[in-house]
């Protein structure tokens, strides 16, 4: 059994990003278990902070879950063809202090999906990750890729995932994700 840990990039309660990574849940293999981790509660990086108190605990805490995975994934929104504030935000948290990179980070496998409301289902967003995930020593798997476009009609108004095709392409990517993470473990 491989545990990766899959965090939304988003606080929205009705977040398309967030019900695609409630569908991951759904539909990975049963080789694979995926624990939802939150970006709620992670304060904006302030170095002053991280020098007076140190790393925040909650941001502690994610980064112990992290290191105690086989892999990760992360469900991007884009915001302005990039990366949301937000979601750079923690992992900018996550990346701290700079000789705990690579117990967190460090060739840990990692699996990069989206969505959003216009055409190209955050192709940008995720072009952006790149060097966020090389500047953090991870292993990005790129045997497939998985831009989810026109979230409004993908997704129900409960966040259910009604698209067929998107349904397969999702347990696609995630099978072939899980296959890589098993084989680095
Ligand atoms: C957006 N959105 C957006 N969508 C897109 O495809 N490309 C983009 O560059 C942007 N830019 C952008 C900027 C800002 C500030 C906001 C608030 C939104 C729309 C975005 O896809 C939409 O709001 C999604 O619903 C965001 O994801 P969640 O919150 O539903 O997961």
């Amino acid at each position: 059994m491989t545990t990766i840990i899959g965090i939304s990039g988003s606080l929205r309660k009705g977040s398309f990003n967030t019900a695609l990574l409630n569908a991951v849940v759904q539909l990975a293999p049963g080789s694979c278990k995926i624990e939802v981790e939150h970006i709620n509660g992670i304060p904006l990086y302030n170095g002053d902070i991280e020098a007076s108190e140190g790393i925040p605990s909650v941001v502690a805490q994610l980064k112990d879950r992290i290191a105690g995975s086989d892999g990760l994934l992360l469900v991007t929104p884009e915001y302005n063809h990039s990366i949301p504030g937000v979601f750079k935000n923690t992992i900018d948290w996550l990346s701290r202090p700079p000789d705990d990179i690579g117990r967190v980070f460090g060739n840990r496998p990692v699996g990069l999906i989206g969505t959003s409301i216009g055409p190209f289902g955050t192709i940008l967003s995720q072009v952006s990750w790149l060097a966020v995930l090389r500047a953090l020593g991870t292993r990005p798997w790129f045997g497939r890729t998985l831009y989810v476009s026109d979230a409004s009609h993908v997704f129900d108004e409960s966040g259910e995932l009604i698209d067929q095709i998107t349904r397969d392409r999702l347990q696609a990517y995630l099978a072939g994700f899980s296959e890589f993470v098993h084989q680095i473990k």
